[in-house]
């Protein structure tokens, strides 16, 4: 489907605004609140399509979640709550939905099939029902159990050390949320640290976790005590677009409240200021275990850097829209260590380095990132998001600066992580 960008020319942004909920704790809000035993109430839910993908699963699953007002209400009745559903479980576009359910549904002795749209039908399942298996589920699906449809019988699972090669929270949750069921001690070790959400809620839902350095430890037989309020804040994934138009749109500057600036998600801050940006982290707070602040942005030149290692875990999700920026940084930036990006929605090298290429920009791609040099100024052409909501709105971003009307195709995509970002680049635009 082909939708025209109707974006009049952009002379500045201006403004104060707010991002929607974060896209993984809302997830993991309502994971956790159905298998906990209590009502959890959940506020700034992100009312995206992903993250309604996982209310939809977990009512098939037995467990009641209303929507009143601005809240979600989750009714969970344990883990032993959750009953055989009777419909395969859609997870839609959302891999941490299908990850994470996988993990708990490898405890249950019940019968399950899991799909997804297009785009999960092509990405790696294995990563998580490989140690699933061998920590006693049963799980079928093409290609050894690695793509969807996926079949699982769970139950009976025993705790196993598993050492995964990717820094991956989908991998690392998936795996605790079998641990939590299974007998005897899990643990789950990365090559750096991925994001803690989950470790973070599942010890505000009680939970005790053994974390180091290097991994995390769960002992089987936990229960998750609900009852409380999840407060979920502004995703600085989504904050990553409004963050870098603001700073490559001259005269512009933009105040976001409410950010979520978990260490472990905030590396498009260090980037920003190691490429000399006027970025203020104000306010800062803690929400529901979070840390939270307020961050303004003004417009400035800034200089090209280099992106790998241990960050790229910390902002893997924004490096779409940090390729946008570094097309207006000067100097050569490189982003390595950053094979992860084909495995995302869309293979996210691929889709940003070729449409970038369209509208004027000096990148090419390398096979663990890509490198840019910059500046160069964007030309207006037709781009396409693949159905990638991060892709969509790196391009809308870049839009902004390029000379002419782009066309973005399947830009109805945005809706699964920011539903009203056009209007929001709109509010915005001077
Ligand atoms: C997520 C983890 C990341 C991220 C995704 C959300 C999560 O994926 O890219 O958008 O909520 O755990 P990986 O775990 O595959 O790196």
């Amino acid at each position: 489907m082909s939708v025209e960008q109707n974006q009049t020319d952009v002379r500045s942004l201006s403004g104060t605004i707010t991002v929607p909920g974060d896209k993984s704790i809302s997830h993991r809000a309502v994971m956790f609140g159905s298998i906990a035993k209590g009502t959890t109430t959940i506020r700034g839910f992100l009312m995206g399509e992903d993250c309604l993908s996982t209310i939809r699963c977990f009512r098939q699953l037995g467990v009641r979640i209303e929507h009143v007002g601005d809240e979600i209400i989750v009714h969970g009745k344990g883990i032993d709550g959750l009953k055989e559903p009777s419909e395969v479980l859609d997870v839609g576009n959302s891999g941490t939905t299908i990850r994470l359910m996988l993990g708990i549904l490898s405890g249950l002795s019940f019968y399950q099939t899991v799909i997804g749209d297009e785009s999960i039908a092509k990405r790696p399942m294995k990563r998580v029902t490989k140690p699933l298996r061998s920590m006693g589920a049963t799980i079928d699906g093409r290609d050894e159990a690695n793509l969807t449809p996926l079949s699982v019988r769970g139950g009976n699972l025993t705790g196993i050390t598993h050492t995964s090669p990717v820094a991956s929270a989908q991998v690392k949750s998936s795996i605790l949320l079998a641990g939590l069921q299974a007998k005897g001690v899990t643990t789950v070790l990365e090559p750096h640290r991925s994001r803690d959400h989950t470790e973070r809620m599942l010890q505000a839902f009680g939970v005790n976790l053994l974390i180091t350095e290097t991994g995390v430890s769960i002992e089987g037989g936990q229960s998750l005590q609900g009852g409380g309020v999840v407060n979920v804040p502004g995703d600085i994934s989504s904050a990553a677009f409004p963050l870098v138009a603001t700073a490559i749109v001259p005269n512009s500057e933009v105040k976001i409240q409410n950010v979520g600036i978990n260490p472990t998600r905030a590396g498009i801050l260090d980037v920003l200021k190691k490429m000399g940006a006027q970025l203020t982290v104000s306010n800062e707070r803690e929400q529901s275990g979070e840390p939270v602040a307020d961050l303004t942005i003004q417009y400035k030149k800034l200089n090209a850097t280099t992106i790998d290692g241990e960050l790229i875990p910390r902002l893997i999700d924004e490096i779409p829209v940090l390729a946008v920026l570094a097309t207006q940084a000067e100097g050569k930036t490189v982003i390595k260590d950053a094979e992860e990006l084909k495995y995302k929605e869309t293979n996210r090298i691929d889709t940003v380095v070729d449409q970038l290429v369209k509208m004027g920009a000096d990148i090419t791609s390398t096979n663990d990132g890509m490198v840019i040099n910059g500046p160069t100024p964007l030309y207006a052409a037709t781009v396409d998001s693949f159905g990638d909501h991060r892709i969509g709105m790196a391009f809308a971003i870049a839009n902004l600066i390029a000379e002419g009307e782009t066309t973005i195709l399947r830009k109805e995509a945005v809706a699964v992580s920011y539903p009203n970002f056009f209007d929001m680049l709109k509010d915005l635009s001077r």
